[in-house]
C-alpha cells in the first residue's frame, strides 16, 4: 500500500505510521526523521533545514521534495510505503501526485492541549530514533532505550514555545492537505486519542 499519514504535531503519525508499516511489511518514511539525520550529520542539507526545524516553520519545498524524491526511487519503497510527516504544502501534495499514485491518506486529529502533553512528555533515541512518552510509552529503565540501551534526549523542537509555533505552522500551511485529499476521494479520519494499541485498530479499521 503506498500510504501518507497527516496530522499535527504530536498527533502520533510516527507511531502509529511505524506499526503500520511494519503490520504491511513496508518501509515508514518520515521526512522529520530523515532531516534530524541530516542535521545530525552536518550535511549541506541538514545546515540549510536546522533553522527552520528549531524555529518551528518548513523547510523549503523545494529542499524536501526533492529528498523524499530520492527515497521514494530507493528499492525498498517499490512495493509500497508510509510517507509520515509528507506532504505538507500543497505543493508537496502536488509534487507528490506526479511521482505516485496513493491507495489512502490517514489524518489523525487531536486536541491542542493534548497535542501538547504529549510533545512535551516526548523523548527519543538518538541512536535508533525510537519514541518514548515520559507517561503514556515509558521505557522499562527510566531515560534508556530499551532497544539499544542508548540515552534517550528531548528533540530541540519539544520545547513548548517551539512546539506551539509547529502547531500554528500546521494550521497554516499543512491543514489545507485534508480538503485537497478529501476532495480525491483519498481521506481516511481516524480521532487520535486513547491508548495506541485502540488508535491502531482505528488507522487498521480505516484502510480496510
Ligand atoms: P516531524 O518529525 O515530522 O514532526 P511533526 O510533524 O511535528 O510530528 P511529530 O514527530 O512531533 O509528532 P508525531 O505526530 O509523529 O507524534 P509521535 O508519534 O512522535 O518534523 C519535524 C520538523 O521537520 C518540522 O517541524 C519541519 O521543520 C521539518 N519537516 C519535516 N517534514 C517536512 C516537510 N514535509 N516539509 C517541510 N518541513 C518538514 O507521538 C508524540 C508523542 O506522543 C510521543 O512521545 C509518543 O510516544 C506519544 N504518543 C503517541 N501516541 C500516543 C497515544 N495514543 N497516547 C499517548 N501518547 C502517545
Amino acid at each position: 500500500m503506498r500510504l501518507v499519514f497527516l496530522g499535527p504535531p504530536g498527533a502520533g503519525k510516527g507511531t502509529q505510521a511505524a506499526k503500520v508499516a511494519n503490520h504491511l511489511g513496508v518501509p515508514r518514511i518520515s521526512t522529520g526523521d530523515i532531516l534530524r539525520r541530516h542535521v545530525a550529520d552536518g550535511t549541506e542539507l541538514g545546515r540549510k533545514a536546522k533553522g527552520h526545524m528549531e524555529a518551528g516553520g518548513l523547510v523549503p519545498d523545494d529542499l524536501v521534495i526533492e529528498m523524499t524524491r530520492l527515497r521514494l526511487r530507493q528499492p525498498d519503497a517499490k512495493g509500497g510505503f508510509i510517507l509520515d510527516g509528507f506532504p505538507r504544502t500543497i505543493a508537496q501534495a502536488e509534487a507528490l501526485a506526479k511521482l505516485t499514485p496513493l491507495d489512502a491518506v490517514v489524518n489523525l486529529f487531536l486536541e491542542p492541549e493534548e497535542l501538547i502533553k504529549r510533545s512535551t512528555g516526548r523523548r527519543v533515541c538518538p541512536s535508533c530514533e525510537a519514541v518514548y512518552h515520559i507517561a503514556s510509552n515509558p521505557p522499562k529503565k527510566g531515560g534508556v532505550c530499551d532497544r539499544c540501551q542508548s540515552a534517550l534526549t528531548t528533540r530541540p523542537d519539544d520545547r513548548e514555545p517551539v512546539i506551539r509555533k509547529r502547531i500554528e505552522t500546521y494550521e497554516r500551511q499543512t491543514a489545507p492537505l485534508i480538503k485537497y485529499y478529501r476532495d480525491r476521494g483519498l481521506l481516511r479520519e481516524v480521532y487520535a486519542s486513547g491508548l495506541i494499541e485502540e488508535i491502531f485498530l482505528r488507522v487498521r479499521e480505516v484502510l480496510k
